[in-house]
């Protein structure tokens, strides 16, 4: 007994000490050293930890044809000097030097990396872009600067990048951009100024026809003169959503693309009249989220390819259809989240392409179905979801689309979701004054109908009262022709209270 156990503790010994021996010293070793090295094979990446910024021309690894992609792990990079990259023979193409406490990098600092592509260099501490940081370095085509410190773009900090194609320096500190910022990116499509403090960007666009993307979100910006991206006739997108902006007014050349705008979040109140001048090429445009209480029809003169418009969580009371007729390919409408209390039928054009119409979130306390499907042809589905209601709507409408392909929502199924006010609907009331609905498919109840002809017979007795009245004054005006002013206020107050009787038929 005694015998194993000694030979069993013996043997745990050993076992932990050559453990400790051989991972230690291993530990201890590679936690400072640098070192590169290559990856799997066929992987054509070199991996190097620890590097300092002198360490890539002096280490004995050969950079080759196969170390196409450099990755620095744990890397202590400062500064980047001139020449530190000015590796003989060396033909790397992407370069990720994110995360190597960066801080500064001198003028001709990638000079020698002539096969460069893409150079990562995000999450670093790097202050600025200085003239000539990217001399020699023709082929670039992406930069990432992201997550850095930059606070001013200085005129021709990118002036070498001739071939650059994207150039992200979202979540800095940018405050300013130098006019010629951005001198000398002949073929970019792609600028990220996202996530920074800028407030101004005029003049700093220019001519940049070549652009495509511009991504301005989260930033500053309160005001839109309206020529500020005027020449980048190559724009697809622009995002200016989650900025300060009030007044906004955007105007391109009549040659341009841009598709898709974003204008989201922001603190826009009233859209003044063909606020977007030229953008007859928009296809999305979304106003969400900012305090819009008010649209014209002239708010949407000439987006004759607006397809997706929305402009839920504002502030608007009044829904009329007539206000988006003049935008023939308008497919989706969101006006979720507002304060709608009413649909209007308004205009004499229908909107042929409008498919989905969002409305839910709002205050409707009933609306005139059949005569809103009249005016929209093509739609196929329609939220109601959480307005106020009335009850029999579900049934009403259930008989009337009983036979079309048309999906509504009314409530939420979700338990706790509003479902409707139960008060008798007015809808009814108002479908038998519409011709469309003098057909087989949908009858009113006979109890409504007949109180309709109650207030229609109603209604003929005031008239006529009120008409043996205005004849009796005009009477007594003929009889008293020598005092004219007096009959003429009586007469006045005559008709005045059978406005109100009139008035008070159409509030009841
Ligand atoms: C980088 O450093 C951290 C801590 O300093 C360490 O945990 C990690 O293993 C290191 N990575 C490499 C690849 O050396
Ligand atoms: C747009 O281009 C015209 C003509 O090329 C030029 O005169 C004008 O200054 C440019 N506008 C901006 C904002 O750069
Ligand atoms: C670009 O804009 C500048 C003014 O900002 C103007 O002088 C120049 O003519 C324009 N270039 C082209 C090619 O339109
Ligand atoms: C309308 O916008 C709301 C809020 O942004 C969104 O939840 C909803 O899905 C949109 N409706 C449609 C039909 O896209």
């Amino acid at each position: 007994m005694l015998k194993t156990n000694m030979i069993k503790e013996i043997c745990i010994l050993l076992i932990v000490t050559s453990l400790v021996k051989k991972t230690v010293p291993a530990l201890v070793g590679q936690s400072d050293i640098p070192k590169c090295s290559y990856g799997d094979r066929g992987s054509l990446t070199a991996t190097c930890v620890n590097a300092y910024p002198n360490y890539f021309r002096s280490t004995t690894y050969r950079f080759d044809q196969l170390d196409e992609t450099v990755l620095c792990l744990n890397c202590t990079l400062t500064t980047i000097d001139t020449g530190n990259f000015d590796i003989s023979g060396n033909q790397i193409r992407n370069l990720w030097l994110n995360n190597s406490r960066i801080e500064r990098i001198s003028p001709k600092g990638f000079m020698g990396l002539i096969f460069l592509e893409r150079l990562y260099l995000s999450y670093n501490k790097i202050k600025s872009i200085v003239p000539t940081t990217f001399s020699g370095v023709k082929k670039i085509k992406y930069i990432d600067l992201s997550h850095n410190q930059i606070e001013l773009l200085v005129n021709d900090g990118f002036l070498e990048l001739h071939s650059l194609e994207e150039l992200n320096l979202e979540s800095n500190l940018i405050q300013t951009i130098s006019v010629s910022a951005f001198n000398g990116l002949t073929i970019i499509k792609t600028i990220n100024l996202g996530d920074n403090r800028i407030s101004d960007v005029n003049g700093v666009f220019g001519n940049m026809t070549s652009l495509n993307i511009l991504n301005l979100q989260y930033n500053r910006i309160t005001t839109l003169k309206g020529d500020e991206f005027l020449n980048l006739t190559g724009l697809l997108e622009l995002n200016l959503a989650n900025n300060n902006l009030k007044n906004v007014v955007l105007e391109l050349e009549p040659n341009n693309v841009l598709k898709n705008l974003y204008l989201q979040n922001n603190l826009i109140e009233v859209l003044a009249a063909k606020f977007l001048k030229g953008l007859h090429n928009l296809e999305n445009l979304d106003l969400s989220n900012n305090l819009i209480f008010d649209i014209s029809i002239r708010t949407w003169e000439k987006l004759f390819q607006l397809r997706r418009l929305n402009v839920s969580y504002n502030h608007i009371g009044l829904l009329q259809t007539g206000t988006f007729a003049g935008l023939p390919q308008l497919e989706l409408l969101n006006c979720s989240h507002n304060n709608i209390t009413e649909i209007k039928i308004t205009g004499v054009f229908s909107l042929h392409s409008l498919h989905a119409l969002d409305v839910s979130y709002n205050q409707l306390t009933d609306f005139d179905y059949v005569g809103l499907i009249s005016r929209l042809p093509r739609l196929s589905f329609l939220n109601l979801e959480d307005n106020k209601l009335p009850c029999p709507l579900e049934d009403e409408m259930a008989r009337y689309f009983e036979e079309d392909n048309f999906k509504y929502i009314l409530y939420n199924e979700k338990v706790g979701s509003f479902k409707c006010v139960d008060v008798p609907t007015k809808s009814s009331l108002k479908n038998i004054t519409e011709p469309v609905i003098a057909t087989a498919e949908y009858m009113p109840s006979r109890i409504s109908g007949a109180e309709v002809t109650i207030i229609v017979l109603m209604c003929v007795v005031f008239v006529c009262i009120g008409f043996l009245f205005y004849m009796q004054y005009s009477t007594y005006q003929h009889m008293y022709s020598n005092r004219p002013s007096r009959a003429m206020s009586s007469a006045r107050l005559v008709s005045s209270e059978i406005d109100n009787g009139d008035d008070s038929y159409l509030q009841g």
